[in-house]
């Protein structure tokens, strides 16, 4: 931690220190006002931090600490194209892919806005003549079926968004092929016509050895069908396009993007193009206004009413004044079902660091373990451990007041109220629990004996005070799903601010595939390197006596 911070430090310990002696029971009777002090909005997006252990005067030390973490500054550095990756040399500029940035921010001497809107325009163009059938198959048909092959975040987003948006999707059928088990694309192209698929191959970096065997064996299943034209078929969204071209991917369908693009920030580009595809321009251009809304709040909104930067600060007092090591992300939401698995990478792949910019080790902890599925599943599986278990485990609540899906045969109203009803109901049964008193006349009106009530009323008891937030919008639109994504983005990289670290490199993912590298001879030549670990050896030896 920064030498300037630690004055905040210490007095947000103390402030901890005092508001872990009090149950939110005690916090909510003491103050009738806490939800209106501790509920922020912007338009119908509401989040509420009332049911988190903290109080205004607490919040207020967090906003200092973020003010003397000169979050502000690092923003302003961020929305100016200054190269504030500092370990990959280059600026940090997603923000500029839905405008969210000022005219006239330049990298390299290139106008960024105008490159956005060159490139936007053209893979929107591309996804409506592939939706309207002006962009044929090689057979003069048009394509049934879209397959975007791509890992991390140039997977992630679209599914997650595709996911979310479904009832807008009325273009072609979408599939996802991202890991390299041969399940995954075998289970995916067996049902699917070549004659009517085109096959989209995404990679920041064009060298990620998933997504390229994936693509070698998606050409190779397009050539079988359609020879030579195969090609035709194909589309590809890359920074690294000269490799593109020694794929033979015609130019025309090659959709660029930049190095100021990190993959998790990625959706907002010409990776969003199965997205375009799937839901049309309209759809995708108002997702990208959601964002942009947000960042307009970001970059303008005082810290302590600036949403991304209070749900920053949160994180930052369950994190490291309260010590919890993970957060539950749970949507009531069934559209957000991908949501979780979204913000691991964008929060874990962020902010999983332990060494500050300068390169020192961090003393504090850094990015939780994030987890989560959607709400009411998640009742029914993990909910007895975050309601009863030794550890306190803060959630996340997602929720929005209607439905996005209409019915023809079923009342969508009484199924979304009773979802809300649930929704309310864990959050008031984490914060407050139910004592033994209650617990014990529960069990008494319900005529059960002295004996068995005595038995029972540990078990039964459920202690509260574990905190949660609520996130409530109008609806998940378009607009909507593009503000939350834009609020977690946001949140990630303040918390990446305090914590002093790069949030926009990933180096860790890095040792992994050198070794995977370097141990692919003895898979395929069935051997065991001399200075391979024991346990590798034992394991290699192993898979090489089992293997067909
Ligand atoms: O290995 C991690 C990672 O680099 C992610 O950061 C990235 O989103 C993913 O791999 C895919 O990379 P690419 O888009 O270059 O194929």
């Amino acid at each position: 931690m920064k030498a300037n911070l630690t004055k905040d430090w210490l007095a947000l310990e103390m402030h901890a220190e005092r508001l872990k002696a009090q149950h939110l029971r005690e916090l909510f009777a003491n103050d009738p006002e806490r939800f209106q002090s501790l509920a922020f909005s912007l338009d119908d997006l509401l989040i509420d931090f009332s049911k988190e252990k903290i109080d205004s005067f607490a919040l207020n030390a967090l906003v200092q600490l973020a003010a003397d973490a000169q979050v502000e500054a690092r923003r302003d550095a961020m929305v100016q194209g200054e190269k504030i990756n500092s370990t990959e040399n280059r600026a940090v500029l997603h923000m500029a892919l839905r405008d969210g940035i000022p005219a006239g921010v330049t990298v390299d001497g290139q106008d960024v806005l105008a490159d956005v809107e060159a490139v936007r325009e053209r893979f929107l163009e591309f996804a409506e003549a592939v939706r309207t059938g002006a962009y044929k198959t090689v057979s003069g048909q048009t394509f049934t079926d879209v397959v975007n092959i791509g890992i991390g975040g140039s997977d992630l987003g679209p599914v997650m968004v595709t996911a979310s948006l479904a009832p807008w999707h009325d273009g072609p059928r979408l599939h996802f092929v991202s890991n390299v088990d041969g399940a995954h694309i075998v289970d995916t192209l067996t049902p699917l016509n070549p004659a009517t698929t085109l096959v989209i191959v995404a990679s920041k970096t064009f060298t990620t050895a998933e997504t390229m065997l994936n693509f070698s064996t998606a050409l190779a299943w397009l050539k079988l069908a359609l020879g030579e034209q195969a090609g035709q078929h194909v589309a590809a969204v890359s920074t690294n396009l000269a490799t593109t071209r020694t794929y033979g991917i015609d130019d025309t369908r090659v959709f660029g993007f930049w190095d100021w693009v990190g993959g998790r920030y990625s959706v907002w580009s010409a990776i969003g193009l199965p997205v375009a595809i799937a839901l049309g321009k309209q759809a995708f251009t108002e997702f990208l206004a959601g964002a942009k809304a947000m960042d307009e709040h970001f970059r303008s909104a005082p810290l302590s009413s600036n949403l991304p930067v209070l749900f920053a600060l949160i994180g930052i007092w369950r994190r490291n004044f309260l010590k919890y090591p993970t957060v539950a992300l749970i949507p009531y939401d069934q559209h957000l079902a991908r949501f979780p698995a979204y913000v691991q990478q964008l929060d874990m792949e962020s902010n999983g660091k332990r060494v500050q910019l300068d390169g020192t080790p961090i003393q504090e902890s850094t990015g939780a373990v994030i987890w989560g599925e959607p709400g009411t599943n998640a009742q029914h599986s993990f909910f007895q451990l975050i309601h009863q278990g030794s550890d306190v485990i803060p959630v996340d609540f997602l929720a929005a007041a209607n439905p996005s899906s209409q019915s023809v045969f079923g009342d969508v109203q009484h199924h979304h109220e009773t979802l809300l009803t649930n929704v309310l109901a864990q959050a008031q049964a984490l914060a407050f629990g139910r004592n033994a008193e209650a617990v014990r006349a529960d069990m008494q009106a319900a005529g059960l004996a002295a004996e068995q009530i005595e038995q029972l009323v540990p078990h039964r008891t459920f202690p509260g005070d574990r905190p949660s937030t609520s996130i409530i919008y109008r609806q998940l639109t378009p607009n909507t799903l593009g503000r939350l994504v834009a609020l977690f983005e946001h949140k990630v990289f303040v918390q990446g601010v305090i914590w002093g670290v790069n949030s926009y490199d990933q180096w860790g993912v890095e040792l992994g595939k050198k070794l995977a590298t370097a141990l692919a001879p003895a898979l395929r030549e069935r051997t065991v390197p001399a200075d391979v670990d024991a346990s590798t050896a034992g394991l290699l030896k192993h898979i090489h006596a089992l293997r067909a």
